[in-house]
């Protein structure tokens, strides 16, 4: 039996600097693709998996993400007066129910494997579930959800993995590829950003983990990788030859908004699933089209 996933942690301390100015004050992932923030995409796909504890690495600028997730009772009562039920659902909706949330500050962007070990004492001694905001996924079942029904067939670590091209690999964590078997990838080695020539294959991981907590005592020693970053690439590739390691071929569509381009595309793609905007998409997607 494996342990249930329970806790999710959001490291969203990053600087966001490719969104510069739009990230001066406010942190890339309250940017909205059509009018939802990218961290609440992330919370509804992580309680869809069952999760229940929502655990914020935040750093500078965090205040809008506090404000999102808390109660905000001075709009509630001015939509009630107005008789604005629909609008009234969506900000009483957007925290899930029976969830508990912490928060917990990167006091230094150091990287991606310092602000998970930032959540340590949050999360404790279980497997944990991490998601990064920024990438985002239009998929009939929820990424989150693939990845936990995967590690209750295999347990130890999960990884979401994808096939990038190959010029790109040195924007990645890419994977030593060892036995396949359906969607699930043995996993001989990881490597953060190598060149297109010294990648051992162009299968990613993408921002979707589920973790075992030994994860934070190599994260705990501190050590720099590739960027000068402390990252969560090089501690994962310490738990190799430990508990089970495998990557899962996602399925769905998945979108890099931290790139603006993907943001971009993001932003498309779930207006044109929208009822109430496709029609209006398509029609502005016609007029572009010839020029
Ligand atoms: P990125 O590599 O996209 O970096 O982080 P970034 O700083 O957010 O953005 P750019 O490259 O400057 O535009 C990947 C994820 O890791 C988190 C980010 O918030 C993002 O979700 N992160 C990164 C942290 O929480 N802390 C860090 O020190 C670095």
């Amino acid at each position: 039996m494996t342990k249930r996933i329970r806790k999710a942690v959001f490291p969203v301390g990053g600087l966001g600097t490719r969104f510069l100015p739009a990230t001066k004050a406010m942190p890339k992932e309250m940017l909205p693709v059509v009018d939802k923030p990218l961290i609440q995409y992330a919370v509804e796909e992580a309680a869809a998996a069952g999760i229940e504890d929502f655990i914020f690495v935040t750093g500078r600028a965090k205040q809008a993400i506090e404000d999102h997730f808390d109660v905000s009772f001075e709009l509630e009562y001015m939509l009630k007066q107005r008789g604005a039920d629909g609008r009234l659902a969506d900000v009483r909706g957007v925290r899930p129910a029976n969830s508990r949330v912490a928060y917990t500050r990167q006091g230094e962007a150091l990287g991606l494997g310092h602000a998970v070990h930032c959540a340590r004492a949050l999360v404790g001694d279980e497997p944990f579930a991490v998601l990064l905001a920024d990438d985002l996924f239009l998929s009939d079942k929820p990424c989150m959800q693939q990845l936990v029904e995967a590690y209750d067939r295999t347990g130890g670590n999960v990884v979401a993995v994808t096939e990038v091209p190959r010029e790109q690999t040195d924007r990645y964590g890419i994977l030593d590829v060892g036995e396949e078997d359906g969607d699930m990838v043995a996993v001989r080695g990881l490597v953060e950003k190598p060149a297109p020539e010294d990648a051992p294959s162009n299968l990613s991981i993408i921002g979707r983990y589920i973790l075992q907590p030994e994860i934070f005592d190599f994260l705990a020693e501190g050590k720099a990788g590739a960027g000068g970053e402390i990252q969560l690439t090089d501690a994962m590739a310490r738990m190799i030859g430990g508990k089970p390691f495998h990557g899962l071929r996602v399925q769905g569509r998945r979108f890099d908004c931290g790139d603006k381009l993907g943001f971009f595309e993001a932003n498309l793609a779930f207006a044109l699933q929208r009822d109430d905007m496709a029609e209006g998409v398509r029609r502005i997607l016609n007029d572009y089209a010839g020029s």
